[in-house]
């Protein structure tokens, strides 16, 4: 046969337009594209579906460390299983340094838990919480030469927390080797002194986790962040942005020509506040609690904004899920005293991409070739993995998603492949449902059904990402 697997009658969407197009798959790649391919081993019949390139998320926690006594509720297995169900192909979490270790063990560590466990494809980035000078001046350069070539930093949180001067440090190097660093923007002390104020008012229910972090806190940080990037002279990416406030900053910044991008996620368009109250201010209100923290209406409409005008390049799901019952996640002993001890995080990699269809393309905000760059194409340019994933066409990755635009379901936990217990989106209808998944040129996912086995999926390099430093 000349093709070991063909996708037929499908519109096949790129980020660019929608055509009517057979794909032919031969050895894992998109050999040919065209009007009736035929002489296929197996054929698959996409009659009134659209036919998309596999899911990216850039933006996961898998497996992280989160505090004493706090686990993450999915490992590496578990994590890919759900996002596949999902209709992605591809994640990126984190490898993470905790303060006086090297971050190059840290990444022989989280490569060692992944590797044999994952269903797809996945790429670390890195986060630096100790830029010590070996670590600046020995393994970030090395490590970028290897494929590490994104890292995260944070403005808060007191395990990670750079100084400004650190955050320059790290800016720098980013710079000269070309690395695009992802910047987590909320104010240290600011969230510190909020939260010693609600505490002593004896606010401490989960749904105070909001007002302890409020949107200036967020628009300081981002305007800090991107006055760093500007003295240095490097791109950055501004990661989960929750509202108007962060967003006319990265807008700010994009107006003046200067290399800031954007990032939003899944319950910055679907969940406020409010959710954080759960039944009578209750700890069922930490099920939504995350960082930054759903704001509210206005917001959302501005996040809209932001990604109808192109302030944002990449949708994620920011997955990082706890479970609630038990005492090792969102109920933890301590959680019960004050929202300040509730892990920060919620599940979502497998719900992002039919939640961001149903409420963007099913109502009508934006197209579905927006939709394939926000949540596709653009994490590959982003990241260093395009042209080989990202997109349908000839020589990528046979990565795709076979979408029913006109499936009407509704989000249950009791469907879910993720470790957690709970989905935020419970009883959430959407129209609009990832019906099979191949990637690289297996059917992976048919119909809900997951036909991947653990390590099916590699840890693989990333290239420099051709929106960091200019050489
Ligand atoms: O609450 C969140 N988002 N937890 C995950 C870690 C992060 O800051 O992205
Ligand atoms: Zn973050
Ligand atoms: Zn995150
Ligand atoms: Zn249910």
């Amino acid at each position: 046969a000349d093709y070991d697997l063909a996708i037929r009658g499908g519109t096949v969407v790129t980020a660019g337009d929608s055509v009517r197009a057979d794909i032919g798959i031969r050895d894992g790649r998109i050999v040919a594209l065209g009007d009736a391919i035929t002489g296929a081993t197996r054929e698959v019949d996409a009659t009134d579906l659209l036919v998309m390139p596999g899911g990216i998320d850039s933006h996961v926690h898998i497996e992280q460390p989160s505090g004493p006594g706090i686990v993450m509720a999915d490992d590496f297995e578990s994590a890919t299983r759900a996002a596949l169900a999902g209709g992605n192909t591809f994640v990126m979490p984190f490898a993470l340094q905790e303060r006086g270790k090297s971050l190059r063990a840290a990444v022989e560590d989280y490569k060692a838990s992944a590797e044999g466990r994952c269903h797809i494809d996945t790429a670390f980035h890195l986060i630096i919480s100790d830029p010590t000078p070996q670590v600046l001046g020995q393994e970030l350069p090395a490590l970028v030469k290897d494929g590490y070539t994104s890292f995260k930093v944070f403005m808060t949180y007191d395990d990670l927390v750079l100084s400004d001067r650190e955050l320059l440090e790290v800016f720098d190097v980013a710079r000269r080797e070309r690395a695009l660093v992802m910047v987590h923007c909320e104010g240290y002390d600011a969230i510190r002194f909020m939260t010693e104020r609600l505490e002593k008012a004896g606010q401490t229910e989960p749904y105070y986790h909001g007002a302890s972090r409020p949107q200036v806190v967020e628009r300081e940080a981002a305007h800090r962040a991107i006055s760093h990037a500007q003295l240095v002279d490097v791109p950055i990416m501004i990661v989960h942005v929750s509202g108007r406030e962060a967003m006319e900053q990265v807008k700010w910044a994009q107006d003046r020509g200067f290399k800031v991008y954007g990032e939003t996620c899944t319950q910055y368009i679907t969940l406020t506040e409010d959710d954080m109250k759960g039944l009578n201010m209750d700890m069922s209100g930490s099920k939504y609690v995350c960082s930054p923290p759903p704001r509210d209406e206005a917001s959302q409409d501005a996040i809209w904004e932001g990604i109808q005008q192109g302030v944002f390049q990449t949708f994620s799901s920011d997955h990082c899920p706890f479970r609630y019952e038990g005492s090792d996640g969102k109920q933890n002993p301590k959680a019960k005293t004050s929202f300040r001890w509730v892990p920060n995080g919620i599940p979502g990699v497998e719900t992002r991409l039919p939640v961001f269809f149903s409420e963007g393309v099913s109502k009508g905000r934006i197209t579905a070739e927006q939709f394939v760059a926000l949540t596709s194409t653009n994490h590959a340019r982003m990241y260093g993995l395009y042209p080989r994933k990202g997109s349908i066409g000839v020589g990528f990755d046979a990565d795709i998603t076979l979408w029913d635009p006109t499936c009407k379901r509704t989000i249950h936990q009791s469907d879910m492949q993720h470790g957690a217990d709970y989905t935020p989106w419970e009883g959430f209808e959407v129209t609009g449902w990832p019906v099979m998944v191949i990637a690289n040129g297996k059917i992976a996912m048919d119909d809900g059904k997951i036909l991947t086995e653990p390590g099916q999926g590699q840890v693989v390099e990333r290239d420099i990402s051709p929106f960091a430093a200019a050489p």
